[in-house]
């Protein structure tokens, strides 16, 4: 394995690697850098949750990459010549025919987003006995699992838990703790195996083709299901491409293909993968697609349309061709390696390699004095926004859910991710980030606690409010006036 670093596809004179962006903006929408005091009322009235803010008071958005990437100008004009039909509209077989030629599947089920996969995945196939076993969770994955009544394992190489590691696929499944697994477990409660591109929840990371063949041989071995979560696959393509030898020269396509051939299941959120709306579920397998085919009109929709409008089933089909454009996908992956690198650069603790989706600050040593029952991620994610008007997301211990017994279940990581949606932003708004980031590096210790103050049992991060345990967020503001003065 290499342990080579993405390089950007143009090289600069003067030597500086910097990400250049291949688009140009054709059309812009307006943003508001409001004041800091309007900020933290923003914060107040919000519950200290990002997730609870309006866009009228952030500056830059980097909740996420879900539906926020920018589309192309092909997949707007696709979405005009949408074929508004209940059942067996062209859109559809157009959407079918790039399911076929991208992903090299030949059935599919369209789904209003990639969490209503995992529920029809979950509905299918899971029961009180299952245990599905997993390289990591995502939030809304293990969700749909333990709902129905299921139990999750992560099996990651100890490396993958690694802050500043070299490691080229920390997202790889830890092979022989799977075979471990099954044998203790008995295949038979094992109803599939979940192979998340990109294991969003650790940073972005990636997995090799050479692991997935690895799981492939153990899944057949014991003839068990072999589930893709492909929301992230062609940034993992890419960065296969990049740090994989025997794929350095082979296309996104071959990439791509090699990966879902060896799924029985490839299931996606298109607010991810193909920069639109909805999801998907593709199979090659005939006896599983009757198996889930029913699910879909019961939960969906028809199923040439699953529940989303036939536009974005317009979109997701130029999107899917798209994402076989390396000057497409390589754009939010040389980004974020851009504000890892130079972040890295001013001391501030990032999750190294750079990965794919966003750049992952490490709460736990950027906040070392806050204990983890006060949440330094969402504390992070919070004096962040105050202090940039950017708005992160907390992917610790708030985004975990707690155990049967209603024990807090504190997360492997605390991170604040920092999205990077593809050909949103500009580098000078990515060095606004590194700049307010290494201020309130400098002004950690002027950060504190959160607690709850409500608490929803399921997905608790996207509702949940809280209130930070003194009176810091107010003192944070008052030494940003005094080194920024009126600035903005
Ligand atoms: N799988 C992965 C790997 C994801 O990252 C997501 C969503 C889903 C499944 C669920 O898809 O949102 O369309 O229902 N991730 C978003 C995020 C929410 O911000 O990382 P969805």
């Amino acid at each position: 394995m290499s342990t080579k670093a993405p390089k950007p596809l143009v090289t600069f004179y003067s030597g500086e690697e910097l990400p250049l962006e291949l688009h140009k903006v054709r059309i812009v929408q307006k943003l508001f850098l409001v004041p800091i005091e309007r900020r933290l009322e923003a914060l107040n009235e919000g519950g200290y949750n990002t997730f609870q803010l309006r866009t009228t008071d952030v500056f830059l958005d980097m909740l996420t990459d879900s539906g926020t990437n920018a589309m192309s100008d092909n997949q707007l004009s696709a979405m005009m010549q949408a074929d508004d039909a209940y059942a067996g509209s062209q859109s559809f077989y157009r959407l079918l025919k790039a399911v076929e030629d991208v992903l090299g599947m030949k059935h599919f089920l369209p789904v209003h987003q990639g969490r209503a996969a995992e529920n029809i995945l979950s509905t299918a196939y899971v029961t009180k006995t299952s245990l599905v076993p997993m390289n990591y969770h995502f939030t809304t994955a293990m969700a749909h699992i333990t709902q129905n009544g299921g139990r999750i394992v992560e099996l990651l190489y100890p490396e993958a838990y690694v802050i500043n590691s070299v490691h080229p696929f920390k997202g790889n499944m830890n092979v022989e703790a799977l075979e471990e697994c099954i044998q203790r477990t008995g295949r038979e409660h094992i109803p599939f195996i979940r192979m998340e591109a990109s294991t969003n929840l650790i940073g972005g990371q990636p997995f090799s083709v050479q692991n997935m063949r690895d799981v492939r041989a153990i899944a057949d071995k014991y003839k068990i299901r072999l589930v893709l979560d492909a929301s992230l696959l062609g940034e993992n393509a890419y960065l296969v491409k990049q740090r994989e030898k025997e794929f350095m020269n082979k296309s996104m396509q071959e990439i791509i293909q090699t990966f879902t051939s060896m799924a029985d299941i490839v299931y996606f959120s298109a607010r991810k993968i193909t920069s639109s709306r909805g999801g998907g579920i593709c199979t090659n397998q005939e006896a599983i697609y009757k198996e889930l085919e029913a699910l879909v009109p019961l939960y969906e929709g028809f199923t040439t349309y699953g529940g989303i409008s036939i536009r974005e089933i317009e979109a997701m089909a130029v999107g899917l061709y798209e994402t076989l454009d390396e000057t497409m996908i390589c754009q939010s992956p040389s980004f974020i390696k851009y504000l890892v690198d130079e972040s890295m650069k001013k001391g501030i603790p990032m999750i190294t390699p750079a990965g794919v989706l966003g750049a992952h600050v490490d709460a736990m040593s950027f906040c070392k004095h806050i204990p983890q029952t006060e949440y330094p991620a969402g504390a992070l994610a919070t004096a962040f926004f105050l202090i940039s008007g950017v708005r992160g997301m907390e992917r610790g211990s708030i985004s975990n859910q707690r155990d049967e017994e209603g024990n807090e279940t504190y997360a492997d990581m605390e991170l604040l991710r920092l999205a990077v949606p593809r050909r949103v932003f500009t580098l000078s708004q990515i060095k606004y980030v590194i700049d307010r980031l290494s201020w309130l590096f400098d002004n950690r210790e002027l950060i504190g606690g959160l607690k709850f103050t409500y608490e929803p049992t399921v997905l608790r991060f996207f509702m949940g409010k809280l209130a930070p345990t003194s009176d810091w967020p107010t003192k944070l503001m008052a030494k940003f006036r005094q080194d920024f003065g009126d600035s903005l």
